[in-house]
């Protein structure tokens, strides 16, 4: 009877999740989507702890008011900059948490005579499941704190590589597969759990845990949204994992769904970077992905057209179509609000406004959707790149708040450039360009913008915000 309604639960679970993974394509209904797969997850975990009876009702409320508290310190705290270093701290954890229940597992299973008090005993199957969800849980965690310090700038976001990297990788995967293997013959043979099984689940550990890193320490520059969305799904395949160690159905659905939508995000990463997933990891293992600051167009001694905020106010109020094109200084800025408003400005004054979004601006997937959610930007002025790229030029003026490497048009001739080959924004295309930023340095792929040395290209220098305000205050007067 128990069992029947846990079950019950799981599903009522699964299909939340479901419902709200499906609610989260559309910006409209994101929100909600959000809060029905997280009911769904409350379902879950009250249906595991409660009816299992593996903690007391206190225990569970302890564990709900210090977990919430947590949550909410964060999503208070946090600055919407730094959502995507949180985000890949989540994953982290998420592996993390998948490796330690695996090795509880294993744990469980070395009580004195547990084959025979609890009529169980460590099967062939339970060892790889077990070991897998330790393998993926560790590279899991050690990889998404690497990219952690690398979004948020703490540890340098150039590859990395060092002699002999490629052999100690193959080296640690062969090691962990002969681990695996090593484990299963060892639990089919003794009921009980063995040293060699012990040693074998250490081994992998330590081995995942130097995968990790060795994973994402050669990827840099413009291939980290790639990365990350990989890592977001070898965290889902890990809880998966973890759910057939477990033998609980909630864990492996939502597992399962996040390994696979995170593989899908992979896919749409990988086209919009013009990549295959093979070229970016074993180009970063290769050592030679051409490095965060390689490549560049040489634009010595060529110069650039600054403008001021009363001559962008005049040029867009006069112009037919404006396109904005917002980019990852915007999120610093925190300049969405202010960009709406100058957006309703615009249409006030019959100006056809639209947004550009490029499917890797910023630093996390969905950067842009959100900032531009957030700031009650109607869906129907976004448009993604493919949609609108056609479009430029037939644009009056495109102005590129905070955004760099998306619109470098050295990524569709300079081969020696990190970007060459990824589709970018034509905002050189359009009638004028107008790129707000503070100074020339350049976005997260460390390379020089041709755009910017254009003739019908004027750079409003500032932080986006400040300029955006500046322009509206003009707009307004006109
Ligand atoms: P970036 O190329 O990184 O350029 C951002 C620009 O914003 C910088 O050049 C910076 O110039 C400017 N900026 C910073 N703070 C500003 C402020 N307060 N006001 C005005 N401007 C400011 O950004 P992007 O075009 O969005 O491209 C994204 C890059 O990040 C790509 O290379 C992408 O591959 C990489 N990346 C993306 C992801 C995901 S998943 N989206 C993850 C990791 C990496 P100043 O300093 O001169 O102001």
């Amino acid at each position: 009877m128990k069992q029947n309604i846990i079950d019950i639960a799981y599903l009522v679970s699964g299909i939340m999740f479901i419902y709200g993974l499906k609610r989260l394509q559309s910006p409209a209904t994101a929100r909600k989507g959000n809060q029905l797969a997280a009911l769904g997850m409350f379902v879950a975990v009250v249906a595991t702890l409660f009816l299992q009876e593996i903690l007391t009702p206190i225990h569970m409320l302890m564990g709900a008011v210090i977990g919430a508290g947590i949550g909410a310190y964060l999503a208070k705290k946090v600055e919407m900059t730094g959502m995507p270093e949180l985000v890949a701290a989540f994953n982290g954890f998420g592996g993390i948490a998948s490796a330690l229940v695996a090795g509880a597992e294993i744990a469980r299973f070395m009580a004195p005579n547990a084959h025979i008090t609890g009529g169980e005993h460590l099967e062939a199957v339970s060892a790889i499941t077990i070991s897998l969800s330790i393998l993926i849980g560790m590279i899991t965690f050690t990889g998404s704190f690497v990219a952690f310090g690398k979004l948020s700038e703490r540890i340098s976001g150039n590859p990395m590589s060092f002699p002999g990297m490629r052999l100690l990788t193959i080296l640690f995967v062969l090691g962990s597969v002969g681990s695996m293997i090593w484990m299963a013959m060892e639990s089919s043979v003794f009921p009980e759990v063995s040293d060699p099984v012990v040693y074998g689940a250490i081994f992998i550990a330590v081995a995942g845990a130097l995968l990790g890193i060795l994973l994402v320490i050669p990827i840099g520059g413009a291939d980290m949204p790639v990365v990350v969305a990989l890592l977001n799904s070898y965290s889902g395949i890990a809880a998966a994992a973890t759910g057939f160690v477990l033998n609980n159905t909630a864990l492996i659905i939502s597992g399962a769904l996040v390994g696979a939508s995170g593989l899908i995000l992979t896919n749409i990463m990988c086209v919009a970077m013009n990549r295959s997933l093979f070229n970016v990891l074993v180009g970063g293992f290769g050592g030679d992905s051409g490095g965060a600051t390689g490549g560049g167009v040489s634009t010595e001694g060529m110069t650039v057209n600054s403008t001021t905020a009363d001559d962008v106010a005049i040029l867009l109020s006069y112009a037919n179509k404006v396109i904005f094109i917002p980019g990852y200084g915007m999120a610093v800025a925190q300049a969405q609000h202010a960009v709406r408003e100058l957006a309703e400005e615009l249409i006030k004054k019959d100006v056809q406004v639209k947004f550009a979004i490029h499917p890797v601006a910023g630093r996390m997937p969905g950067h842009m959707n959100v900032l531009l959610a957030e700031a009650n930007v109607p869906y129907d002025q976004l448009f993604e790149m493919d949609e609108i790229n056609g479009e430029f030029e037939t644009t009056d003026v495109a102005v590129v708040i905070g955004a760099n490497d998306v619109v470098n048009p050295a990524a569709r001739h300079d081969k020696s450039s990190p970007i060459y080959g990824m589709p970018i924004l034509n905002a050189d295309q359009a009638g004028t360009s107008i790129v707000l930023k503070r100074s020339m340095r350049p976005g997260y792929a460390g390379i020089d913008n041709e755009l910017f040395y254009n003739s019908n290209n004027q750079m409003l220098f500032g932080d986006a915000k400040e300029s955006i305000q500046a322009v509206i205050n003009e707009v307004k007067q006109l």
